[in-house]
């Protein structure tokens, strides 16, 4: 009688098993029952399925009320992510993070340390307009931080700037004020990677408190700094 052999696709020498007296034998390799998929997608198609993942999130004010998704904006492969807060009416008509007036200081706050907009990426805490523009609640910020952590992790980015305090919230929790901890030089673990990061002020919150941009000033020479000193080149 010929052996029932499990595991077909491995070479057994079926002589040999046949010679003994078992019904069946037993193999350390599990059986693949899955078909597997292909095992790495490329950065671009990972953005796709996370954009896909934000535009079918489910129960949430912000998705209702916002009339389209602001997903991000920039390189893909730039060594810095900026996350902001969330889009305004102008980003929601265009569908672009920071392009009404808090995106034309963030430019500027850009080129005056010599770099073009073009050349990082950008992203916001939330992806759909809050109505009459409010800030983001703890629970909606909370939802969305698994969406922002994987973003964080497709990108790559040597350097992240976390822009405003629901930046700050989503990565680092409540407890904390960004008028102590702008400025400072951090280490953010994300999907057990660590992301050399610094909070400073939104360029919203500049907007309204012109006295604060010599604090914004020094942490974007931070920035310029680490950059030269990481080789960073755009
Ligand atoms: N403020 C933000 O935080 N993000 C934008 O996209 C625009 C303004």
């Amino acid at each position: 009688m010929s052996k029932k052999i499990l595991n077909q696709n491995d070479i057994i020498n079926t002589e040999i098993i046949n010679s003994y007296d078992l019904d069946c034998v037993f193999d350390n390799n599990p059986i693949n029952r899955v078909k597997n998929e292909p095992l790495t997608l490329n950065k671009a198609e990972e953005l796709i399925k996370l954009k896909e993942r934000v535009q079918n999130i489910e129960n949430c004010e912000l998705k209702n009320h916002g009339s389209k998704i602001v997903f991000a904006d920039g390189n893909n492969d730039s060594p810095i992510m900026i996350v902001g807060e969330g889009p305004g009416q102008k980003e929601d008509e265009l569908g672009k993070p920071f392009v009404g007036d808090a995106g034309v200081l963030l430019n500027k706050m850009l080129k005056a340390i010599n770099i073009n907009r073009e050349n990082v990426y950008i992203t916001n805490v939330v992806n759909f307009r809050p109505p009459n523009n409010r800030k983001p609640e703890s629970s909606e910020i909370i939802k969305y931080s698994n969406f922002l952590r994987d973003h964080i992790s497709i990108i790559d980015p040597k350097i992240l700037v976390l822009m405003g305090s629901t930046a700050m919230e989503s990565l680092l929790g409540s407890k904390i004020k960004i008028s102590k901890e702008r400025g400072i030089w951090k280490e953010v673990i994300i999907k057990n990677k660590t992301y050399l990061t610094m909070i400073t002020f939104h360029p919203a919150y500049l907007l309204r408190q012109a006295d604060q941009k010599k604090y914004s000033w020094e942490d974007l020479k931070k920035i310029k700094k680490k950059i030269d000193e990481l080789g960073i080149s755009f």
